[in-house]
Formats: structure tokens, sequence, C-alpha cells
């Protein structure tokens, strides 16, 4: 009898996540409304990937509304939450029409992901098992842009006017099942799965996708664990973050940790409200080589502001910190 009281606060808790979360919301939401007048500002010049973090947030956003817990003292941000994803809404429109304009040839390899109703959010959560990750690591460079692109339009049916979606060539299932891949590759990986799970797709390879998942996330966890022993330094952020937007979206729930979202919360810049470089009085020559690096590594992709503000960095935060709220508030 004497469990009872303490069980039945526990549920409610898990339920409403007021109890145990009330600052989760109130330190996520500022930081996420200060991206959004970024965004506002940039529209115009933000690529791909930018739309589709601030997708995967209108997605997130919409998905914590649903759960939202009904006390009273919660309806000012609940209404700052509506506002937000109003906001995105007209924003995103606009920033796809740009996308539109501008690389006509990459925005139609690509379109289905960036519309509003693509994504799909975990109901359920599992953690990542570490005696699943690899014991070692091989390449980053474990295949081109333009394989993984390729293998991509064959998912998503973009390969072609009207093409057959869900296609597998067997260059395409070796590439995305190869094993030891790190860094960005792993996370294309796990994204190339993501995709076929939404698109749903039935090729037999997709029988093992769990399977898939819990060795990538688990990999992938490694991966973020090591950034954090390294102190985070800045050319590993945007990894970090993108790790914790595609396995936090795959159902990993280990990756919400409380004390990695106060490190990123720490990362926006304050004026401009993105992410990217830091301010030049920090910057150091190592800073200076790893900005070389990620310009070479996302080329087409990422978008560097003169500021230091990065359209990839600001993307995945977005999308990573949509996930904590609708984690912590689910
Ligand atoms: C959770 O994940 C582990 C491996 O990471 C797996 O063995 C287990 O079956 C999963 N549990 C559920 C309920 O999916
Ligand atoms: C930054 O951290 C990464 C990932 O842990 C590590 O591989 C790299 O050597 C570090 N770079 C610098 C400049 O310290």
């Amino acid at each position: 009898m004497l469990y009872l009281p303490f069980l039945l606060l526990v549920t409610a808790c898990e339920a409403s996540c007021l109890k145990t979360e009330p600052d989760v919301r109130s330190s996520i939401i500022p930081v996420l409304e200060k991206v959004t007048v970024f965004m506002e500002n940039r529209y115009q010049d933000i690529n791909l990937d930018a739309v589709l973090g601030f997708r995967v947030l209108q997605g997130y956003l919409k998905g914590a509304l649903e759960k939202w817990p009904l006390e009273h003292e919660l309806l000012a941000q609940r209404a700052q939450v509506e506002s937000m994803i109003k906001k995105l809404s007209s924003l995103l429109e606009k920033a796809t029409h740009s996308l539109v304009q501008n690389d006509p040839e990459y925005f139609k390899e690509f379109a289905p992901i960036l519309g509003p109703h693509f994504w799909i959010f975990p109901h359920s959560w599992n953690q990542t098992d570490p005696l699943m990750a690899y014991s070692s690591f091989g390449s980053t460079n474990c295949f081109t842009e333009k394989m993984r692109d390729a293998c991509f339009t064959y998912l998503l049916g973009t390969w072609k006017e009207n093409g057959k979606s869900c296609i597998v060539t067997s260059a395409c299932r070796n590439t995305m099942t190869k094993p030891a891949c790190s860094n960005y590759c792993l996370s294309h990986q796990l994204l190339y799965f993501i995709f076929a799970d939404v698109k749903g797709c039935s090729d037999h390879l997709f029988l093992k996708t769990q399977d898939y998942k819990n060795m990538f996330c688990a990999s992938m966890m490694k991966i973020n664990l090591e950034i954090e022993h390294n102190g985070f330094n800045i050319s590993s952020r945007d990894l970090f973050m993108e790790n914790i937007m595609l396995c936090g979206m795959s159902g990993f729930s280990d990756f919400y940790k409380l004390r990695w979202l106060e490190k990123i919360l720490t990362w926006q810049m304050p004026k401009e409200g993105c992410f990217g470089e830091p301010s030049k009085e920090l910057e150091h020559s190592s800073a200076v080589e790893d900005q070389k690096q990620l310009l070479r590594r996302v080329k087409r992709r990422e978008k560097m502001f003169a500021d230091g503000c990065s359209s990839h960095h600001t993307a995945v935060a977005a999308g990573s910190l949509g996930g904590f709220l609708y984690y912590h508030c689910s």
C-alpha cells in the first residue's frame, strides 16, 4: 500500500513531464524562436539542408503539441510553439521556392523529403546497446557523395521523371550496409534506412532495418561519447548534432541526454540566432583548418555565411532540439 502513491506520482510525471522536465521546455523554446528569426532573415539564401532541418523541427513541434500537457501554466508556452509552427510554415514555403530557383536539378532529386508530411517520429523508445557498436571504425569516406545521392534518389523515385521508388541496386545495398563506416558516411547509411521506412519500401534488405539501426546508432553513440570526451571541439559539433537528430528520430532516447542538451544550447550565436563558427577572438588556426575541411566536405549542401552562421549546423541544431522537446514532453 505504501508504494501506491509513489507509483502514481511516477506515472503522472511520465505522462505529462511537468514535474521532471519544466526547464527543458523553457530553455529550448527561446532558442528555437531565435533560430526561426535567423531563418526569417535568410530564407532566400538557405540551402536544401536547412530546409530539411527546419521541416524536421516543424514536424517535432507539431508532434509535441499533440502531447502537450494540459496544465494551465503551460498555455503560454503552448501559444509560443503554435506561433512558431505558423511562422515556420510560411518561411518554409518561401525558402522552398528559392531552392527551386537556385538549384532546380538538386531540388527535384530531394523534393519528397522537403514536404511538410515526409518525416515520421517515434511513438515508442529504446536505447542503444553498446555491444552492437563497431569495435573499430574504418574510413570516414566510405563512399562518394555522388554514390550516396544516387542511392537516395533510387529510393525516393526521383532518379528520373516519374521514376519508380524503392529501387535497391546491388551497389547501393553494398554501400549502404558497408560495415565500420564512420562520421557522415555512417549517419547517411542510417538516413538511407529512414527514407526506406518513410517510403514503405519492401525490398528484402529492409527486413533487417531494425538490426541495421541498432548497429548504426550504437556506433553513432560511441562517436558522440568520444566527441564529448574530446571536449566538443568545433569541428565535431555538426556531426554530434546530426547523430542526435537521426538516431533520436529512429527511437533511441539515450541520445536525448540533458547534459548534451545543455551543451548544444550554449552553441547558439546569440546575435544571429544561428549555429556555426564562434566569434573571431576565439578562433585559432586549428579552427580555421577545421572550417576548410568542413567546406570541402559538405560542398553543395553547406552554406557558410559571412558572419559565421552555417546553414548545415543550424539545420541539425534545429532538428535535434526539436527532438529534445518532443521526447521530453511526450
Ligand atoms: C531495444 O534494443 C535492443 C538492442 O539495442 C533490442 O535487443 C531490443 O529488442 C529492443 N527492444 C524493443 C522493445 O524494441
Ligand atoms: C576533435 O574531436 C574529434 C572527435 O572526437 C577528434 O577526432 C579530432 O581529432 C578533434 N580535433 C581537434 C582539432 O582537436
